[in-house]
C-alpha cells in the first residue's frame, strides 16, 4: 500500500486523555496533520473487560483508517494493553502504541533496572508493561500499582490538591518501598500529575511520560519510512468524539494547553 506523507496521523483514546499524546506530537512534529478520536460516550475503558475494549478499539481503528491516516497511534494505555494486536492485525498502516514507547522510555531511563509502573486496573492486570519491558530486557524488576482514582481526580482538575497528594502517597507507598529509580506513568491522564507525582516520589525517581516517549517513537518511524509531511504550512487538527463535546472541549483544552477547534460528534 502506497502511503501519502501529507495524510494525517490518526490518534485515538477512550476519551479526552489521549490529548496528552496529541500535545506531545504537536510539539515534536509541528507540521503533521492529526485526526483524533476520543470515545467520550463510553469512557472509562480502564475498568472494562478485554472483549469489550477489543470490540470498541476495532470500531475506532476502522473509523480512522477510513479517514486515510498514514499511521495509527494507540494513545490509550488500556487499549494498548489489551487490544494493540487487534489493531495491528487489521491495519494496513503502521501502528504505534504507548506501552511499547513507555517500555523503551523506561529502559533508557533506569540505571538500577528497578522500575515502577502505574496505570488503570485493566492495564496493570494485563501485565502488558512488564511483558513489553521484558521483551527487550528480561532481567528488569518491575513493580506495578493500579491507581483507579487518578483518572477522576485529573478530570476534576485536582492536579495539585491535598486529596490527590494523599491518594498518590497511598498508591505509591508499596512501589517506592522497592527502591525503584524509574516510574512509568502508564495512563494518558498521569502526565498532568507529573509535578505532584515527582514531589511524592522524590528526586531519586525519574518519571517516564509515555506521551513524550510516544512522540519520539512517532518522529523516528516517520523518518525511517519517509512519511514525514513535506508541507510546511499550518497543519490541520480534527477531533472526533462520540458524545456531546462540551466537557471534551473544557477538559481537552487543559490537556492540550491550547484552544480546541474542529470538534465533530460521531453518531454510531
Ligand atoms: N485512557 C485511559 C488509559 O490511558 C484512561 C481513561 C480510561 O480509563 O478510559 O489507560
Amino acid at each position: 500500500m502506497q502511503l501519502n506523507p501529507s495524510s494525517p496521523i490518526g490518534v485515538f483514546d477512550s476519551g479526552v486523555g489521549g490529548l496528552t499524546v496529541v500535545r506531545a506530537l504537536m510539539e515534536r512534529l509541528p507540521f503533521e496533520n492529526i485526526v483524533y478520536f476520543g470515545d467520550t460516550a463510553r469512557v472509562p475503558y480502564g475498568v472494562k473487560s478485554v472483549e469489550t475494549i477489543s470490540h470498541y478499539t476495532t470500531q475506532i481503528a476502522e473509523f480512522l483508517l477510513a479517514k486515510e491516516v498514514k499511521m495509527l497511534i494507540v494513545a490509550c494505555n488500556t487499549m494498548a494493553a489489551v487490544a494493540s494486536q487487534v489493531v495491528k492485525d487489521l491495519s494496513p498502516v503502521p501502528v504505534l502504541d504507548v506501552i511499547d514507547a513507555g517500555a523503551l522510555g523506561a529502559l533508557a531511563t533506569s540505571g538500577k533496572k528497578q522500575v515502577g509502573v502505574i496505570g488503570t486496573p485493566t492495564t496493570i492486570n494485563s501485565n502488558a508493561y512488564a511483558r513489553a519491558i521484558h521483551h527487550y530486557e528480561p532481567g528488569v524488576r518491575i513493580y506495578s500499582q493500579a491507581c483507579p482514582l487518578f483518572v477522576p481526580l485529573v478530570e476534576e482538575g485536582w492536579l495539585d490538591h491535598p486529596v490527590t497528594r494523599l491518594t498518590a502517597q497511598e498508591y505509591l507507598k508499596p512501589v517506592l518501598a522497592q527502591d525503584i529509580d524509574t516510574l512509568v506513568l502508564g495512563c494518558t491522564h498521569y502526565p498532568l500529575l507529573k509535578p505532584l507525582l515527582q514531589e511524592v516520589a522524590g528526586p531519586a525517581v525519574r518519571l517516564v511520560d509515555s506521551a513524550e516517549a510516544m512522540a519520539d517513537r512517532a518522529a523516528a518511524l516517520l523518518g525511517e519510512m519517509h512519511l514525514a509531511n513535506p508541507q510546511r504550512g499550518s497543519p490541520t487538527y480534527h477531533y472526533y468524539v462520540t458524545d456531546v463535546p462540551l466537557r471534551f472541549q473544557t477538559i481537552g483544552e487543559r490537556f492540550l494547553g491550547r484552544t480546541l477547534a474542529n470538534v465533530h460528534v460521531v453518531k454510531w
